[in-house]
């Protein structure tokens, strides 16, 4: 029998001897099964925080604020932000500036991404886009050489894999908008810190001399992050960036206007010309956020609210939950190769979806609705085989009602007032392009390669995009992030997101399943292994911690498992549950942070 372990925690809060038992499939149709009774009345308010020790992680506890990311310095900035009298929409901002200066492999000025808000006062969400955009003189074969073949060098890593940064723009529309402090007060702190200095970490070490070799290729990167010499800066030494200082210091001075005209947009523009980009002095004046509507959906009780086109990431989230949600996965077991490999077929079939209906809302017509209709899901669902995997080649994307080499970053916020912010933002790969705009201390995104630049073929990331995501002047390139937003009972309960590329979807995914299905704390759902299947390459990826039994189960059942000793993603996440604040920073990568008060 199984005891669920909320109910447990209802047995501690008690202190009572009654034992709530509940076998699988005890309480009926698992598809009509909302959120278990007990579940909710432990969400009210309490003295003390709960911890079960029956988990094996253990999340940060905070009362009044919190900021959870891939970096320390960044996420002390934001909780000051909080402490200070900042609300979470500030100090998301702060982060965001903060992040540009203390994690510049994935924090950035010249990126762009996703900020997901759910405003406590409105009690409404609302989706913050500032993806970048492709310059006006793109085009659709514009990566093809001569011969018809990308050339993957000048995709990646010139100039032209650029596209018109959207972060200063974003935040500083989402702290105009929602903020309640000044620009000058959420930008002092990243100043301070590239103007100061602070003490190489082991992680800023160990990104930097794992990208070294690219960065030293470009003169501008290699001064930003080396020695006059050349040689790396050693954990503890000082690392000061007076250009980024300035550039950070035109934006608190002039806002946007401080980035996307003015000198810092003729540096920009200069540096493209020189060297054969594509984004001009108009590309950058001309640069707009855009506010959406997020996408929504239900699960067994609990509303999900993600981030949508010309993200992929919140549809497709929502795609497999549905699916997902037609079976009694708590009577299959967590983590069981039963359990996986219907989390594998429903990933192969919103992936195979992706690559035909994704691309920028405002060039192509995506049918979201029809995509997260639940009756939809139900037609998808009967397509897949309980005991055989299907393969891929025989998987056409329904008709609705590479190599990991990737870095973006996640952080997620609460504040004392119950607003929650959970924003992705990327280069694209780490360090992006690898090329720094001289006079700015400021790396260049590489996100034009996120567009299909060859429909039909796979991308960076292994994922076969079509006609829809192909490359036009203005569009914004089909994205994975998927800032999200759980809800229950009508009030944020997990906010989170993750770094990745196309892994960023089935990350999310998981994390949230762990919470909702088998009502796993915030750490215990982050550090659980995850596998992954985008459909095409048809291979399930698989991270290390699980059983060689399960393994072998699952490949006896047809799917191609790949344990490549790689992980997939890395969550920073806030659970809100009793009245207090429950943040945990997934430990696959070096250097997480909860900072919380
Ligand atoms: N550049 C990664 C993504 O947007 O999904």
């Amino acid at each position: 029998m199984t005891i669920l372990r909320r109910q447990r925690l209802i047995l501690i809060l008690l202190g009572s001897a009654l034992i709530a038992c509940t076998t699988p499939g005890q309480s009926g149709n698992m598809a009509e099964r909302t959120v278990a009774p007990a579940a909710k009345s432990v969400a009210a308010e309490t003295s003390e925080p709960i911890i079960d020790y029956h988990e094996r992680f253990i999340p940060v506890v905070a009362r009044h604020g919190m900021v959870v990311g891939p970096e320390q310095l960044a996420a002390e900035v934001g909780a000051k932000i909080l402490r200070d009298g900042g609300n979470a929409v500030d100090a998301a901002v702060a982060t965001g500036f903060a992040l540009a200066v203390t994690y510049p492999r994935a924090g950035n000025l010249a990126g762009g991404g996703f900020m997901l808000i759910h405003l406590a006062e409105e009690n409404r969400q609302t989706l913050v886009d500032y993806r970048e955009s492709a310059p006006a003189a793109a085009s659709r074969d514009m990566f093809l050489d001569a011969q018809g073949e990308l050339d993957h060098q000048r995709e990646y890593f010139s100039l032209q894999s650029a596209g018109v940064p959207g972060t200063v723009a974003g935040l500083l529309y989402a702290q105009d908008t929602y903020g309640a402090l000044s620009r000058e007060e959420v930008l002092a702190p990243a100043i301070a810190l590239a103007r100061e200095g602070f003490p190489v970490s082991f992680a800023l070490s160990f990104e930097i001399n794992a990208s070294a070799q690219r960065l030293r290729q470009n003169p501008a990167a290699a001064q930003l992050f080396f020695r006059p010499d050349g040689s790396a800066y050693a954990i503890g030494d000082t690392w000061r960036q007076p250009d980024l200082a300035w550039t950070l210091g035109q934006i608190s001075a002039n806002g946007a206007e401080g980035f996307y005209r003015g000198e810092v947009a003729q540096r920009i523009a200069a540096e493209m010309a020189a060297g054969g980009g594509l984004i001009t002095a108009q590309d950058l004046a001309g640069y707009r956020v855009v506010e959406r509507q997020p996408v929504r959906g239900t699960y067994r009780g609990f509303d999900v609210v993600s981030t949508p086109p010309p993200s992929s990431g919140g549809i497709h989230i929502l795609q497999i939950l549905n699916v997902l949600e037609g079976y009694d996965l708590q009577a299959m077991g967590h983590n069981s190769a039963t359990y996986l490999h219907h989390l594998a077929e429903s990933m192969k079939l919103a992936y195979a979806d992706r690559s035909l209906y994704l691309g920028d809302p405002d060039f192509v017509d995506v049918p979201v609705a029809q995509l997260i209709d639940k009756r939809y899901a139900a037609r998808q669902r009967a397509r897949i085989d309980g005991m055989h995997a299907t393969p891929a080649a025989q998987i056409a994307p329904g008709r609705p009602l590479g190599n990991e080499s990737t870095e973006t970053t996640h952080y997620t916020v609460a504040d004392r007032f119950g607003n929650v912010v959970s924003n992705t933002y990327t280069l694209n790969f780490s360090f992006g392009s690898h090329i720094a705009v001289p006079g700015t201390g400021m790396l260049l995104n590489n996100e034009m390669a996120d567009f299909a630049a060859s429909p039909g073929n796979a991308n960076a990331f292994g994922l076969v995009q079509g006609e829809a995501n192909k490359i036009e002047p203005g569009k914004r390139p089909l994205s994975s992030m998927s800032p999200t937003i759980v809800l229950r009972d009508g009030k944020p309960w997990l906010a989170t997101g993750s770094p990745g590329g196309s892994v960023i979807i089935t990350t999310v995914l998981q994390m949230a399943l762990n919470a909702m299905e088998f009502d796993m704390n915030v750490a215990t759902a982050a550090a659980e292994p995850r596998i992954h299947h985008q459909w095409m390459p048809d291979v399930l990826r698989m991270e290390e911690g699980f059983s060689p039994d399960t393994v072998r189960l699952l490949e006896a059942m047809g799917q191609a498992v790949d344990i490549a000793g790689r992980t997939t993603g890395r969550t920073n996440s806030i659970m809100l549950e009793n009245g207090w604040l429950y943040g945990a920073s997934d430990t696959r990568r070096p250097g997480g942070w909860v900072a919380g008060y």
